[in-house]
């Protein structure tokens, strides 16, 4: 494992090694504020030995959620929890960065934005996203600032923005769902663009500010032409993962070892000089390795390996059984995670640890 356990830097922050555990939202509360719960949880991740965490998706606007169970920002008074767990993750010497997100017309809003009217159907149904007004975009944007300007103060080493997955930032950059025909419209990467600059305003240049970022926004050729615009615009790293879910056009040879947004990070890598994490499907040491190696990204992200695996850095290090995820056709961590069928069988095989 010589390169997964090799030092590396973004800015002034040190990760001890190339093993990012990327944001997973496993929400305990309804009104956005931090419980213990969610104290304990990341203290444990954090004793488990990666570079570097990611909190979950935390949202910028009480309308913007994902789900009702998720932690917010929208809030000064919202600090005081969220230091808690900041102070958690630094005392085992571990940094922490924030991811900040809207969900936008995929969220649970009854009135959901969008970039354009768009019909985003569910599991429950449909719902048809309005337009978003010129005022509109201005005051999310001031909520995405206004976020990073809480989180600087609550002690992050720095900011994720949620660009992909299909959320608020995704549907500016995909064109198949952004079909303004104003600026918002013709640069589609002006809204994200004009937060980034505005979380430049209100912290210092010593913050990080990165993005997760989908490969495929509809194709991989958009994918890199984003890569390379926020690369110009001053964003700190990438972390490459899927686009608007249901509108990508994804073309990789099925000879391909690894995953499609794999791919997409090692394409975007060729093309940028800023670090580049990678994600999905990275289930055991060895292949992070072998990843970190072939494809030259610089950081490797294991979510569900950290899930089933709380000590999967540690244990991997030592060369142990880290457990595997068994790709459940939907993952039993959203409410049901203690039938996790990779957790029960590691944790029965090891016992005795
Ligand atoms: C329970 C759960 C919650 C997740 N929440 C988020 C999230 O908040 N933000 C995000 O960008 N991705 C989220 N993801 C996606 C993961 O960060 C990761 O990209 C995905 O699980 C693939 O990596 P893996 O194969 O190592 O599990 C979540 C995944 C899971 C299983």
């Amino acid at each position: 494992m010589k390169k997964l356990f090799t030092e590396f830097s973004i800015k002034n922050v040190k990760m001890k090694n190339r093993i990012c555990v990327p944001p997973m939202v496993i929400g305990f509360r309804d009104d956005g504020y931090v419980a213990f719960e969610n104290v304990e949880r990341y203290k444990e991740l954090a004793k488990g030995g990666a570079g570097l965490i990611i909190q979950e998706a935390t949202c910028v606007n009480c309308d913007g959620k994902l789900m009702e169970k998720q932690l917010g920002i929208w809030k000064d008074d919202q600090i005081e929890g969220l230091k808690s767990i900041v102070d958690a993750v630094h005392e085992e010497g571990c940094p922490i960065f924030i991811q900040i997100h809207h969900a936008g017309v995929v969220g649970i809003s009854e009135d959901p934005i969008c970039p354009s009217p768009y019909e985003y159907k569910n599991y429950a149904g449909s719902v048809v996203g309005h337009e978003m007004t010129r005022e509109d975009i201005k005051s999310i944007q001031n909520d995405y600032i206004e976020a990073a300007r809480r989180a600087y103060e609550s002690g992050y080493d720095g900011v994720e923005l949620h660009g992909c997955h299909a959320y608020l930032i995704s549907q500016f950059l995909n064109k198949k769902v952004n079909k303004r025909t104003d600026e918002y419209g013709k640069n589609p990467e002006k809204f994200v663009v004009e937060i980034i600059d505005g979380i430049r305003k209100v912290t210092p240049k010593e913050f990080i500010v990165g993005i997760r970022l989908g490969g495929f926004e509809p194709t991989i050729e958009d994918g890199i032409h984003y890569a390379k615009v926020l690369e110009k615009n001053g964003i700190d790293f990438l972390d490459i993962s899927y686009g608007f879910m249901s509108e990508q056009e994804m073309h990789v040879n099925e000879e391909y070892k690894y995953s499609n947004a794999v791919y997409a990070a090692q394409k975007i890598k060729e093309q940028v000089s800023i670090p580049v994490f990678a994600v999905n499907g990275i289930n055991s040491a060895e292949m992070a390795e072998e990843i970190l190696n072939q494809t030259n990204v610089d950081i490797v992200d294991i979510a569900k390996g950290f899930l089933i695996n709380p000590n999967w850095a540690n244990d991997a290090r030592e060369g142990k059984d880290t457990g595997k995820c068994l790709n459940c056709a939907k993952c039993m961590w959203f409410g049901q995670s203690k039938v996790c069928a990779g957790k029960v069988i590691f944790e029965r095989d090891n016992k005795q640890k």
